[in-house]
């Protein structure tokens, strides 16, 4: 512990530096008071947070912890209609059996093989980005690669026009920061849902008049095959699917950079042998990942570690602390490539495990051999990176870099 830790761990007021580096916080919560009561939230209801791997797994697999619909009932005001009639839809934000039946129309166009059959046109995109950056002296990693690369990939899956990309981007973020909390702007964001209702209104609809082969078309298919799907579920999968698979990847895309960067030998092993990229990319979400802690409610009272917590407490799992356990791995501060098996939660664990976490793992993969290929003489600058203001979706909002182009 370098830091002074908060008596009381919370979510908001963390400095640059905490955010930059939040793990010697956890580590001293993990090691003094592993499942530890924050503030109450402005209802009087209680938080919890834990910091153990074993906590937040046994935690992450029982169903007495689920979404219970307060999860965004409890950020989004009901004046925001179309908000909330999209993120109450959210595969993210439902308990079985809703979850069940919309997962399972979805599994399969994520699985491993799906994937490996975007693996070309992923490596084009990346390929694409790189040979744009090769040229300029200096980048900033996130605007030029890690952003652009997964929400092409998204409009790609989804069959979006490319062109779309920046507006997609931007309400997709506008409306994934208020359904967390992170944004106060509400009225930004019940725009932005009324927007994007409207757009994949109006995709669905040219679905039907030319069918297609893409994620939107096999969603309106299920649709109109069974009726296994309510047009507000669709709408708000299409949604969905955007918002949860650009702002991730592009962060862990980003941090994987700078922890490659900073531990050279690690990154010689790689440029040594390319093969081990999967591995590495496992070790780089478990190190640093994207999403630090996900929520649950208790359904029912429950013990954890001795507290009890009761019935619609809150309970924030801090996946980026239980990543850190010394009973999950030795040495968890030090980035390594021999850890096989690696039991990381970085994508979650149960139910809810990332649907997209195979696509996120390709991405990340092409995306970082590409760019070292292309560009061997990236390095860091004496400023390099800003961390976005937010500890759950964690990562920089810039990361300056030079090339070498030119000499
Ligand atoms: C769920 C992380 C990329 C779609 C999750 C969860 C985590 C996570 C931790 C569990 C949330 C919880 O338990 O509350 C990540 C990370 C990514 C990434 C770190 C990138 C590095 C993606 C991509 C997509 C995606 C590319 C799709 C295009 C989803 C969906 C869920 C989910 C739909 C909800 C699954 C469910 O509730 O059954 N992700 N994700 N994610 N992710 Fe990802």
């Amino acid at each position: 512990m370098t830091r002074q830790a908060p008596r009381r761990f919370d979510l908001r007021g963390w400095s640059a530096e905490d955010l930059a580096n939040p793990y010697p916080i956890y580590r001293h919560y993990r090691e003094t008071d592993p499942v530890h009561l924050g503030p109450a939230n402005a209802s009087g209801t209680n938080t919890w947070f834990a910091f153990r791997y074993d906590d937040v797994t046994s935690v992450l697999s029982n169903r007495c912890f689920g979404r219970g619909d307060t999860q965004f009932s409890s950020v989004v005001p009901t004046e925001c209609a179309a908000l909330r009639r999209i993120v109450s839809n959210w595969l993210v934000f439902l308990d079985p059996p809703r979850h069940t039946r919309l997962r399972s129309l979805l599994t399969r166009e994520f699985s491993p093989q799906v994937v490996t059959t975007l693996r070309p046109r992923v490596a084009a995109i990346a390929r694409e980005l790189a040979t744009a950056m090769a040229s300029s002296p200096t980048v900033d990693l996130v605007a030029d690669f890690a952003a652009p690369l997964p929400i092409l990939v998204i409009c790609e899956l989804l069959g979006v026009p490319r062109q779309d990309r920046i507006w997609l981007r931007k309400q997709a973020m506008s409306l994934q920061q208020a359904s967390s909390g992170r944004s106060g702007n509400y009225a930004e964001a019940e725009t932005a849902a009324c927007e994007l209702s409207d757009y994949f209104r109006r995709e669905v609809q040219r679905r039907r008049r030319e069918p297609r082969e893409d994620l939107i078309a096999l969603l309106v298919r299920a649709k109109d095959r069974g009726g296994s799907l309510t047009d507000d579920e669709l709408i708000a999968t299409c949604v969905h699917l955007l918002t949860a698979g650009h702002e991730t990847t592009t962060n862990l895309i980003s941090k994987s950079v700078l922890a490659l960067l900073r531990t050279p030998e690690v990154l010689g092993e790689l440029r040594a042998n390319p093969e081990l990229m999967p591995v590495a990319v496992d070790e780089l979400i478990r190190y640093d990942p994207p999403v630090q802690m996900v929520t649950r409610w208790a359904q029912r009272d429950q013990v954890l570690r001795g507290r009890s917590i009761h019935r619609g407490e809150k309970l924030v799992l801090v996946l980026g602390s239980a990543n850190r356990d010394p009973l999950l791995c030795p040495d968890p501060d030090v980035v390594r490539l021999d850890r096989r098996p690696n039991r990381h939660c970085g994508f979650g664990i149960g139910i809810h495990h990332c649907l997209g976490s195979a696509l996120a793992r390709a991405e990340t993969e092409i995306g970082l051999n590409e760019l070292f290929r292309q560009l061997p003489g990236l390095h860091l600058t004496d400023e390099p990176v800003q961390f976005a203001p937010d500890v759950v979706f964690h990562g920089p909002e810039r990361l300056t870099l030079t090339t070498c182009a030119g000499g």
